[in-house]
């Protein structure tokens, strides 16, 4: 008989797949990490050059700004499991930097099964994409977060799903009036997904 699934058995699996050819100029695979049990479940897009570094999710210049989100929303991070849509690092070499690239929709879906794995693993009360990667995951088609943003979606993967503009868009905006207007819409939608946290009465699943 075959024993049922751990999150550390499916992340050992991950760390050799092969499913597209990511993995070449990676690192390693980034895995999701936080408490097994989470209510909240936070999908990045893919780890960047700190996260493909340390093996860790969304603790590069994109987690200090989630951490100060969270902070807004009074979420504790320690509470969340957070993960990525893809989980290894694309990029083009310029000189000594490595300059982030968009997953592609093949690559999105390669990496399905391990996201998958990881929700039904969790089992969370919410899942909140963070940008049109992760909202694309979760939701199962291109997903607009501008229009889909401030309240729960039905999602192929999972529902309820709360979509919201990825960290490292704030950091984008050009100025900071806009920025704080942008980590405000930020901590908003987060605390959206601690409410309905709070009110689920049991895990959810699509
Ligand atoms: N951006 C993401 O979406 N995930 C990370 O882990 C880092 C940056």
């Amino acid at each position: 008989m075959s024993r049922p699934d751990s999150l550390d058995r499916v992340r050992r699996r991950a760390r050799d797949c092969r499913d597209c050819g990511l993995w070449r100029e990676a690192t390693q695979t980034v895995f999701g990490e936080g408490p097994h049990s989470a209510a909240i479940m936070l999908v990045g897009e893919q780890p960047g050059d700190r996260e493909d570094r340390a093996g860790r999710p969304v603790v590069g210049p994109a987690g200090r700004v989630l951490d100060e989100a969270l902070e807004v929303a009074s979420i504790d991070r320690a509470a969340l499991y957070t993960t990525n849509a893809v989980k290894h690092f694309k990029f083009r070499e310029r000189g000594k930097r490595r300059i982030h690239q968009r997953p592609s929709v093949g690559e999105i879906d390669a990496c399905l099964q391990w996201l998958r794995a990881e929700i039904e693993l969790v089992s969370p009360r919410v899942v909140v994409a963070l940008g049109a990667s992760a909202a694309h995951a979760l939701m199962g088609r291109a997903t607009a977060i501008g229009a889909n943003r401030g309240h729960p979606l039905e999602g192929a993967l999972f529902s309820p799903v709360v979509v919201t503009a990825h960290p490292s868009s704030v950091l984008r905006e050009r100025d900071r009036e806009a920025r704080g207007a942008a980590l405000a819409q930020l901590g908003e939608d987060l605390r959206l997904a601690a409410e309905i946290a709070r009110a689920a009465p049991e895990n959810g699943r699509a």
